[in-house]
């Protein structure tokens, strides 16, 4: 590596951890970071914080300044170049006078797509891209797979016995993990634009599935697949804190209404085989500018997402106890008669949280 793309590197790491200072409350936007730097010497920072706020770019050239003219700004999306809340940053840039600009990834959004970069060259700046790419994407997965797929990004979590069970036979889990495992949890919750479950889980456990982190005001939005309408309006989940969503294939006024009276959206989703088209729940949910979806469901609902193929990451929480053959297993699948059918996946994390164990592992697309 040259000391020009070790600088490049250095500097596309720091605009990438500003990035990340988003990661709770940037949603439905990507979390962006931006360097300005004249050589080694950094001269401002910046990074989105909230939809609606000032975007990374136009933060750090308000504090840098004149200091910005001739400098190399560093960000870690292409800056964009539409008019929306706020004022197109590239237009921002070129008035500042830099120099240069390097951006880790493309803009996907459609109202950007490379026009970003063409508006910066057209006005004679050098733009370069791709410095630690990977990274930028991973830290905006969700975006970006609403822009490039028409879906959220699905992470499914599950907490399970050694032996991979989820709940007792009579469909008691609470709880399975300790509280380090649970606190885990919530902060994947805190980064997560939308937090779903099956009408199963909300009429065995009642959950809230709440964010009860004091750090954050921001509550995912919650949402619950119930084909036929059959959870109460009295749930502990359509009680606020934060908006529900109740996805159904049903018609029935009645108890559309009374869940809506109660405080809760329902919308209609096409029926699938087993219950919702789930294809259609994901449309839908993009279509609601959800980022990154997290399913805590039990079995069945996990299942039916990985068949389906809309999975992109598992998050297990295993504990070190065993709950023994009568209890639910971890994922309803059946039907894999051979080898070749097996569902692969490869651990992408793997560690220990409290007294229990984390693994997060990615599907291999067979
Ligand atoms: N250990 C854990 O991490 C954990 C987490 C959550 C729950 N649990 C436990 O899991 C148990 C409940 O699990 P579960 O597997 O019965 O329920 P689930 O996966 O939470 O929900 C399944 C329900 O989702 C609905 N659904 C809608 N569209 C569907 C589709 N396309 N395919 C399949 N289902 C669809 C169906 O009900 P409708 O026909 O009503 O739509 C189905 O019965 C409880 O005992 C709970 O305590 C454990």
């Amino acid at each position: 590596m040259n000391v020009r793309d070790e600088l490049d590197t250095r500097h596309m790491s720091r605009a990438l951890e500003l990035a990340g200072r988003g990661l709770w409350s940037t949603d439905p936007n990507p979390r962006v970071g931006c360097v300005i730097a004249d050589g080694e010497h950094v001269i401002a920072e910046g990074w989105h914080e909230r939809a609606g706020g000032p975007h990374a770019e136009a933060v750090a050239l308000g504090l840098a300044g004149v200091a910005a003219r001739g400098a190399t700004a560093y960000v870690t999306l292409e800056p964009c170049c539409h008019q929306g809340r706020t004022p197109p940053c590239a237009d921002t840039l070129i008035a500042a006078g830099v120099r240069r600009v390097c951006y880790a990834i493309r803009d996907p959004n459609p109202r950007v797509s490379g026009g970003g970069a063409a508006r910066l060259a057209a006005a004679g700046i050098e733009v370069a891209s791709g410095q630690l790419a990977a990274e930028a994407r991973a830290l905006n997965a969700g975006f970006l797979s609403r822009m490039e797929r028409g879906r959220p990004w699905l992470r499914v979590k599950l907490a399970a016995s050694l032996d991979g069970r989820t709940a007792l036979a009579n469909g008691q889990s609470r709880w399975i993990t300790g509280d380090a495992a649970r606190a885990d949890v919530q902060r994947l919750r805190a980064r997560s634009s939308a937090v779903m479950t099956g009408s199963a889980t909300v009429l065995a456990d009642d959950p809230r599935l709440a964010l009860r982190l004091p750090e954050t005001t921001r509550q995912p939005l919650r949402v619950v697949l119930d084909t036929r309408l059959r959870i109460a309006p009295s749930a502990h989940i359509v009680a606020p804190p934060g908006r529900l969503l109740v996805l159904t294939a049903s018609t029935d006024v009645a108890r559309s209404d009374a869940l809506e009276a109660a405080g809760a959206c329902v919308e209609r989703i096409p029926a699938g085989p087993d219950g919702l088209d789930l294809v259609a729940v994901m449309q839908h949910l993009a279509g609601l500018e959800v980022n990154e979806l997290q399913l805590e469901s039990g079995p069945t609902l996990a299942g039916a997402f990985l068949r389906a193929q809309l999975v992109d990451e598992l998050v297990l929480y295993f504990a070190p106890t065993l709950l023994g053959t009568d209890a639910q297993p971890l994922i309803q699948l059946s039907g894999v008669a051979s080898m070749i059918g097996r569902l692969e996946f490869s651990i992408s994390d793997l560690c220990r949280v409290g007294c229990d164990m984390r693994v997060a592992l990615r599907p291999v697309q067979g």
